[in-house]
């Protein structure tokens, strides 16, 4: 949550800052702002509240020498301490006139906990405050290191060992014009590379179309950039050698390519990510690989898998799967329960952590929970060098390519996948299935690609009808059973984190203990029947609701003749394997909830409240 970006180089400053932003939107977009380092001016900020564009007009009102700036910072916000207001947006300044001493600005991402004591001590030795933030502090303390004389990395270490809590920040100064100071404590930072010019970001999406050479910053290191050196240090002086990391993502990726939205481009693109997920991991006979990973799988016993939101259904499908498939007993966590439930485990516990970004902080504790019982930890998620892929012994990477909009789509289909590897791989160790069955598992997977674009062509002018049965509607029911439980839940999820609507996933079974009180003409029932063992029951169930009123959208084979008769629409999906089928159940959920938010007219990639990765508590 929020979004940082800083540059020193050429006179490309706002260029590059902006563009940053612009990629970090889906970090926070309360509000935005640039503290640049202007020609014999000294530090100016400028902040604006709400999306981007608001900033970039302020930006061209006010200067018309941006052109020339060589160094500055950047920040996107996703409010945590003060409502979303131009006061309260960052860069936060300290010092200049009427404080005295060098002016410094601030960007942070984080939250600083003991705030409240610093900000009153702050006060008492005559500070004033402008704003309600944690991040406030930062600049005054700062500021008052560097009036002293401090230079600017050793006011920064000063003021770091202050405070308490997560941070990623980045600082200028008035007295160091061609300098900016970065650290980090728990919060992403990433250096990028450039030849006389040097970059900073929350995350390498926001520099992809400066560079694709990096150095990633740890827990407790700082980074001195001047537009020819980076110098990274421990906050205890020792410098550090750190590799450069080339990511294989490319800027082109992070357009629209012709979409109106990223969510519908991210859903289109779902056949790709699979099949770039399961490459090289699954040949012609539908026989894993996963060598790559170099991991030993030997003496597991259990499985717990730690995830949160859109990933933690995707480990509720990991857990049928490798149940199934492996029989082995697994346990799906809510990462920020896990963190604080004192689990129980011992070494034969394969910790699976799923994270898309691989920074969301409560599966990054989670993991760090397991460590108390000597868990292995696998990671599966699709940002290379992400925090959570140093953390874990081997990384799953999905090869989603990165996903803009806020709502979770390509990644969830390739973790889906990945968990479908690893519940083969096991499988295949465990020696329980055939080796027959398992192909055949295996083959089907390979194909899964095929069939999710075929589920595309099915839906195809199929979506508008089923949009229709929301008209009016003020709650909406998911029901599944099974393996197509975890897809009731995805599907309601999507509905309500980009329409607004208040949606229930449930197993269809459950339903009369409770909800289907909700049931009437203005409450949809969302149907997964699918096929196989539990479709009947789930038909009964529906029919159930159809008796109290509900109007019905089936999930279904086209030719699914009972569910036609108890469906005013059924959004058809291609035959599949019964085990793999949420692949293709998943995407006419993915559209349902993209159509009924656009009918209703909102931004359906950037749902309001909400910030893609969630890196506080
Ligand atoms: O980056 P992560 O996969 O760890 O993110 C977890 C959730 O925040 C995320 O899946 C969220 O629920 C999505 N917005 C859902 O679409």
């Amino acid at each position: 949550m929020c979004g940082i970006v800083g540059y020193v180089g050429k006179e490309r400053c706002v260029e590059v800052l902006m563009e940053g932003l612009r990629n970090l939107e889906y970090r926070g977009y309360d509000s935005a702002g640039l503290a640049l380092a202007m020609p014999e001016r000294g530090i100016e900020t400028t902040k604006e509240v709400g999306p981007l564009d608001n900033l970039a007009g302020a930006i061209g009102e006010k200067y018309d020498d941006f052109f020339k700036v060589r160094v500055g910072v950047g920040h996107t916000r996703w409010a945590t301490h003060g409502r979303p207001s131009e006061a309260n947006a960052h860069p936060h300044t300290g010092g200049g006139a009427p404080a005295g001493g060098p002016e410094v600005a601030v960007v942070h991402n984080g939250i600083i906990e003991n705030h409240a004591e610093l900000r009153e001590e702050l006060r008492e030795r005559g500070f004033e405050f402008r704003s309600e933030t944690d991040t406030e502090v930062i600049a005054h303390l700062l500021a008052e290191r560097v009036a002293a004389g401090e230079p600017l990395r050793e006011a920064l270490v000063g003021t770091l060992k202050r405070l308490q809590g997560s941070f990623a920040v980045a600082v200028m100064s008035a007295e160091e014009p061609g300098t900016i100071v970065a650290a980090r404590h728990q919060s992403p930072l990433v250096v990028g590379l450039g030849e006389g010019e040097n970059f900073l970001a929350s995350a390498v999406q926001a520099l992809l179309g400066n560079t694709r050479r990096f150095l990633f910053v740890e827990n407790g290191e700082i980074a001195v950039l001047t537009d020819s050196s980076v110098e990274i240090q421990t906050l205890y002086g020792q410098p550090v050698e750190r590799e450069t990391f080339e990511v294989d993502w490319s800027a082109e990726e992070l357009g629209l390519n012709g979409y109106e939205d990223f969510m519908l481009k991210e859903i289109h693109e779902q056949p790709a990510a699979l099949q770039a997920t399961l490459a090289g991991r699954l040949d012609t006979d539908g026989v894993v690989d996963l060598s790559e990973l170099d991991f030993d799988f030997s003496g597991i016993e259990r499985i717990v898998v730690v995830a949160c939101g859109t990933a933690y259904h995707a480990g509720l499908l990991g857990k049928y799967a490798i149940e199934r498939l492996a029989r082995l007993p697994v346990e799906v966590a809510v990462a920020s329960e896990y963190r604080y439930a004192d689990p129980i485990g011992d070494e034969s516990t394969l910790v699976v952590a799923i994270s898309q970004s691989g920074e969301t902080t409560d599966t990054l504790a989670a993991v760090e929970a397991s460590r108390g019982f000597g868990a292995r930890v696998l990671a599966v998620t699709n940002t290379q060098g992400s925090l959570l892929t140093r953390e874990a012994e081997a990384v799953l990477l999905t090869k989603a390519g990165p996903e803009v909009g806020v709502a979770a789509t390509k990644t969830f289909l390739t973790q889906v996948a990945a968990l479908y590897l690893l519940a083969l791989e096991l499988a295949g160790r465990r020696g329980g299935l055939s080796g027959e069955q398992l192909s055949d598992v295996g083959c089907g997977l390979r194909r899964s690609p095929e069939k999710v674009e075929e589920a595309l062509g099915l839906l195809e002018g199929r979506v508008g009808e089923a949009v229709g049965v929301f008209a009016g509607a003020r709650c909406a029911l998911f029901l599944g059973r099974g393996h197509l439980f975890p897809v009731a839940l995805e599907g309601a999820l999507k509905l309500k984190e980009i329409s607004y609507l208040p949606a229930e996933g449930y197993p269809a079974g459950e339903m009369k203990h409770g909800p289907i009180a909700l049931v009437d003409e203005q409450c949809p029932v969302v149907a997964v029947l699918g096929e196989g063992t539990l479709r009947e029951k789930t038909l009964s169930n529906v029919e159930e609701t159809v008796a109290r009123g509900a109007r019905v959208i089936a999930i279904a084979r086209e030719d699914d003749a009972a569910a036609a008769r108890v469906a005013q629409v059924t959004l058809p999906v291609p035959e599949m394997p019964e085990i793999l089928s949420p692949l293709v159940s998943t995407v006419p959920l993915q559209l349902l909830a993209y159509h009924v938010a656009k009918a209703r007219g909102l931004n359906v990639d950037k749902p309001r409240n909400l910030a893609k990765s969630v890196t506080v508590e």
